[in-house]
C-alpha cells in the first residue's frame, strides 16, 4: 500500500506562473502546417484556408504561446520565401526533414493563424545558414510599421499593422550536429551577440533567446550555457532548454520519472546562469525558455522514418507521427508539474509540436481533427493552474531507476490564486499499485468543495486513433475524502491527476 503525504500553504510560493508556460511549437515538419493548421479545401477551412476544427481544439487546448517556423527547418529557411503572392512562391528543398517546402504558409499567414487562435507569435530566425541581416529583414518586416523596404513590402502584402513580435528565438539548436550550420559555443555566442544587440537597435522591446543546449545528454551541456551566456548576458532574456523523453525498451520504471530528470536540466542551468550572473555582478536574471518538450518516439525517425535519397523529397509527409498512450500521458502530466514548480526561472515553454508531428492534435486530410491521450493533461493543467505555484511539504515512498535512482513514486505541485482557489496536479508513478494521498490543506482555509479528475487506464499502452478517437478520456476520481483540514485522494496505478479546491 503507497502512502504519501502532501501540505499545501499558500505562503510559502514559488513565484507568480508565466502564462507562456502553456505555450507550444509549430514547425514546418511533416504535416504540422500542411494538412494540420492549414488545408485549404477541407470542409471547416475558413477563407484563408485554415481548419476550424483544429483551431477549436487548439483554442480548448488553452495554448498560449506559438513558436514558429522551427525547429530544424529553421536553420535552413529563407523567410522572404514565404511572403507575397503565393503563385510566385518558390518550392524549396527542406534539408532538415528531407522534404519539399512549398511556401504556401509564411509569416503573414501564420501571424494570422495565432491571431486567430488566440496565441501570441514567437518567432525563430535562421542563425545556421543565415546571419544577421536576415534577421534584422524579418523584424523590420514584422514589426516596423511603414515608409522602409521591408515593412513597405508587408502592407502591400495585405498586412497595413505591423505583427509586433516580441519573443524571438536567436537560431535553433546550434550546439547539435544534425543542425544545418551547427557550430562551437564560441562562435553561436558571437553571432548571437551581434544579432540580439542588432535585432535590440532597431526594436528595444523585444524579448530574446539564446540556444542553450539540445538536451541534457548533449556532451557539451553545461560549458554550452556558461560559454552562450557570459557573450550574451546583458542582450538576452532567455536560454532555452529543450528535452524529449522516450521509453528505453520496457524500462517503464525510468520513463515515468522523466520528469525528475527534467527537474535536474532546470536546476542545472539556472544555476549555470546564475554563476555568469555573479561573474558579472549583474542584478539582471536570466530566464529559461523551456522550448521544446515532450513525449517523442525519437529513435523510431532514425530506424523508421527517416529519407535520404536524392530522388525521394515529398510534401508534406507523415513524420513522427506517434500515437500516444495512458502512460504517455502520466509523463507528459508530469512534465508540466516539473515547469510549474520551477515557474520562479521557467517563465516560458513550447511543447512541441502541435498539431500531427510529436503532437496532441492529429488530423485526417478531408476528414476530422481528433485529440491523443497527451491533449488531456495540457489542456487541464493550462485551463485549471492558477496564478501562484507553491513550494511543497511531500513525503512519498521512493523506487529505484536505472537512470535517476531513487525517485519519490509520488509526484505533486500546487497552484494558488487570490481569490481562494487551490489547484493540485499529481501523479502516481506505480505501474501496479493505487496511492492513497493524504494532503494537509489546513493553510488554505475553509475547503467547500473538491473536484478531482484522473487520466489512467487498466491499459497503460491504450492510445486513441482516428477510429476511436475518445478510447481515453479524463475521468472523474470520487475518492477524495474531505474534513478537517485534511483531504484524502486514491490515485490510480500509473495515473495523472488535478484536483480544484474552492
Ligand atoms: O521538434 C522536432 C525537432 O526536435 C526540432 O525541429 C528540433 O529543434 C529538435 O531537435
Amino acid at each position: 500500500m503507497i502512502r504519501a503525504h502532501l501540505t499545501v500553504d499558500p505562503h510559502f510560493t514559488v513565484g507568480t506562473i508565466n502564462r507562456r508556460l502553456f505555450g507550444s511549437f509549430v514547425e514546418h515538419l511533416g504535416r504540422c502546417v500542411y494538412e494540420g493548421i492549414y488545408e485549404p479545401g477541407h470542409p471547416t477551412a475558413d477563407e484563408q484556408g485554415f481548419r476550424a476544427d483544429v483551431m477549436e481544439l487548439v483554442r480548448e487546448m488553452g495554448v498560449t504561446t506559438v513558436r514558429y517556423p522551427g525547429g530544424n527547418f529553421v536553420s535552413g529557411y529563407r523567410w522572404e520565401d514565404g511572403i507575397g503572392p503565393v503563385e510566385d512562391r518558390p518550392r524549396r528543398l527542406d534539408l532538415a526533414w528531407h522534404s519539399i517546402e512549398t511556401n504556401e504558409i509564411g509569416l503573414d499567414e501564420f501571424a494570422s493563424w495565432a491571431k486567430k487562435a488566440d496565441c501570441e507569435l514567437m518567432y525563430a530566425v535562421n542563425l545556421g545558414t543565415r546571419g544577421v541581416l536576415e534577421a534584422l529583414d524579418v523584424l523590420e518586416y514584422a514589426n516596423v510599421r511603414s515608409g522602409t523596404q521591408w515593412s513597405d513590402r508587408r502592407v502591400a502584402n495585405g498586412h497595413p499593422d505591423p505583427h509586433r513580435i516580441r519573443m524571438w528565438c536567436l537560431g535553433n539548436e546550434m550546439d547539435g550536429p544534425w543542425q544545418l550550420g551547427h557550430t562551437t559555443a564560441e562562435a553561436y555566442a558571437e553571432i548571437a551577440a551581434t544579432a540580439a544587440g542588432a535585432m535590440r537597435q532597431l526594436d528595444p522591446d523585444l524579448e530574446l533567446v539564446a540556444c542553450g543546449s539540445s538536451s541534457a545528454q548533449m556532451p557539451t551541456f553545461g560549458e554550452w550555457e556558461r560559454v552562450v551566456l557570459e557573450r550574451t548576458y546583458d542582450l538576452v532574456d532567455f536560454i532555452s532548454c529543450h528535452a524529449y523523453y522516450e521509453p528505453r525498451g520496457d524500462d517503464y520504471e525510468t520513463y515515468l520519472a522523466s520528469a525528475v530528470n527534467m527537474d535536474r536540466f532546470i536546476d542545472t542551468v539556472v544555476a549555470t546562469a546564475d554563476h555568469v550572473k555573479a561573474l558579472r555582478s549583474s542584478a539582471k536574471t536570466i530566464n529559461i525558455s523551456f522550448d521544446e518538450w515532450n513525449v517523442w518516439y525519437q529513435s523510431r525517425y532514425d530506424t523508421e522514418e527517416k529519407v535520404t535519397s536524392i530522388d525521394t523529397w515529398p510534401v508534406a509527409p507523415h513524420l513522427l507521427e506517434h500515437s500516444y498512450t495512458v502512460m504517455d500521458a502520466v509523463v507528459l502530466g508530469s512534465l508540466l508539474i516539473s515547469l510549474i514548480r520551477h515557474a520562479d526561472r521557467v517563465t516560458a515553454a513550447s511543447i512541441a509540436q502541435l498539431v500531427n508531428a510529436i503532437a496532441p492534435i492529429m488530423t485526417e486530410p478531408g476528414g476530422p481533427a481528433w485529440k491523443q491521450t497527451t491533449f488531456y493533461p495540457f489542456s487541464l493543467t493550462s485551463r485549471l493552474a492558477r496564478e501562484t505555484a507553491l513550494e511543497l511539504k511531500l513525503d512519498s515512498p521512493t523506487y529505484d531507476t536505472e537512470l535517476y535512482g531513487q525517485v519519490p513514486v509520488v509526484d505533486a505541485v500546487a497552484t494558488h490564486d487570490e481569490g481562494g482557489g487551490t489547484t493540485i496536479f499529481a501523479v502516481n508513478r506505480s505501474l501496479t499499485d493505487e496511492a492513497t494521498v493524504e494532503i494537509d490543506v489546513s493553510g488554505v482555509g475553509d475547503v467547500a468543495r473538491v473536484t478531482a479528475t484522473s487520466m489512467f487506464d487498466d491499459d497503460v499502452h491504450a492510445a486513441n486513433s482516428a477510429s476511436q478517437p475518445d478510447r481515453v478520456r479524463p475521468r472523474e476520481n470520487d475518492s477524495v475524502i474531505v474534513g478537517d483540514g485534511r483531504l484524502t485522494v486514491t490515485l490510480p496505478a500509473c495515473s495523472w491527476t488535478v484536483l480544484t479546491l474552492d
